[in-house]
């Protein structure tokens, strides 16, 4: 591998500027301004990093809607973008976990992955696998955690759960597919057609295409566990629950459902939380070559706005990244 060029220019001198993508009020997509902005300075405990790549989420589009407010605060104006992956230019004091030149990934719950530079406590970073382009590492973050807990943690899947993972054609399923058969399940997975194919490499066994039909009809046998990540209304939602056993549950990460009545079922809904020790062992089987990284579209971080035009009109499919 070789190593990044590392920039010469103190973080805190007037000329050490980047581009970042902000926002300044909330609204459509036009509010995200490309604009020169100072580089972050990393403070005790902080690296910066200079960005490889920055995922795009669907939840960035309620971040700059200002749909997220009431769950998590933010001021204007914000650098947009929560997860990426880059190359450490940079320590603050104190900081012995991370190098200047070690390539790093992790989640930034408060923004600003959209940027040229970003400055991230080290402890929330880890070193990013080897198996995959740099810049392609951003998309692991927050769907590989929230593949991880909604299967292992709230969905409790142990070797030979059936399991149901509805809508399976995006940046999680990707996650949830892999880690599901790795962990001896057996995996049906909803996709549409523009992502069936995706689905089945990464080892679904029964693929049910939902724009033809209902998943729960298309199931021969009950299902123990569904994992729903498909922004559905809760009552579309809800149906999939004729497709568990007794006893058996359903893990939503889009809308909370509610057991029919009478229903012998659990459900649960969550929002992932970041976890750098869960993210290491993510980055360990990446690099062990049990879970790949698709990466749908890498795309320069000017065109963001484009970028969420595409993602509101649902003509994204799988996990684009945006590159400097
Ligand atoms: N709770 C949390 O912590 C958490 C964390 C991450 C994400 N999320 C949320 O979870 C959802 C999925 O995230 P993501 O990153 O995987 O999104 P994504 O990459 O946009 O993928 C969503 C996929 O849903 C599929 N889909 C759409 N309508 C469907 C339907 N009626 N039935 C089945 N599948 C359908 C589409 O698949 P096809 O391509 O097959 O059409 C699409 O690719 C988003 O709403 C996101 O905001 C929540």
């Amino acid at each position: 591998m070789t190593a990044e060029p590392v920039t010469s220019r103190p973080a805190d001198s007037p000329s050490a500027m980047m581009m970042a993508a902000r926002v300044h009020a909330f609204g459509g997509p036009d509010v995200i301004r490309l604009e020169r902005v100072p580089r972050p300075v990393p403070g005790p405990g902080e690296v910066l990093v200079r960005m490889a790549g920055a995922a795009f989420n669907p939840s960035d589009v309620g971040f700059r809607a200002g749909l997220m407010r009431d769950i998590v605060p933010l001021d204007l104006p914000f650098t947009i973008g929560s997860e990426a992956s880059g190359t450490v230019v940079e320590t603050g004091d104190g900081t012995e976990r991370f190098n200047v030149g070690d390539r790093v990934v992790g989640r930034l719950d408060g923004g600003g992955a959209a940027a040229e530079y970003f400055a991230a406590p080290a402890v929330g970073l880890v070193g990013a696998p080897s198996a995959v382009p740099l810049a392609h590492a951003a998309a692991i973050p927050v769907a590989g955690l929230t593949a991880w807990q909604g299967l292992f943690e709230h969905g409790r899947l142990e070797p030979g759960t059936r399991i149901l993972i509805n809508g399976a054609g995006g940046g999680v399923g990707m996650f949830a597919v892999q880690l599901a058969r790795h962990a001896g399940a057996h995996v049906i997975a909803t996709a549409g057609p523009r992502s069936a194919g995706r689905v089945r490499d990464y080892g679904a066994e029964q693929i049910i295409d939902y724009t033809r039909t209902s998943p729960q009809e298309a199931l021969d046998h009950p299902v123990d566990l569904v994992l729903n990540l498909a922004a559905i209304p809760a009552e579309a939602a809800q149906t999939l629950c004729r497709g568990i056993r007794p006893g058996g549950a359903l893990v939503s990460i889009t809308v909370p459902v509610e057991a029919p009545a009478g229903a012998d079922l659990r459900t649960a809904h969550f929002v992932a939380r970041d976890d750098p020790a869960q993210l290491a062992e993510l980055v360990a089987l990446i690099d062990a070559g049990v879970v790949r990284v698709d990466i749908t579209a890498a795309r320069p971080l000017a065109e963001l706005p484009a970028v969420h035009r595409d993602a509101e009109a649902g003509r994204m499919s799988g996990k684009t990244v945006l590159i400097p």
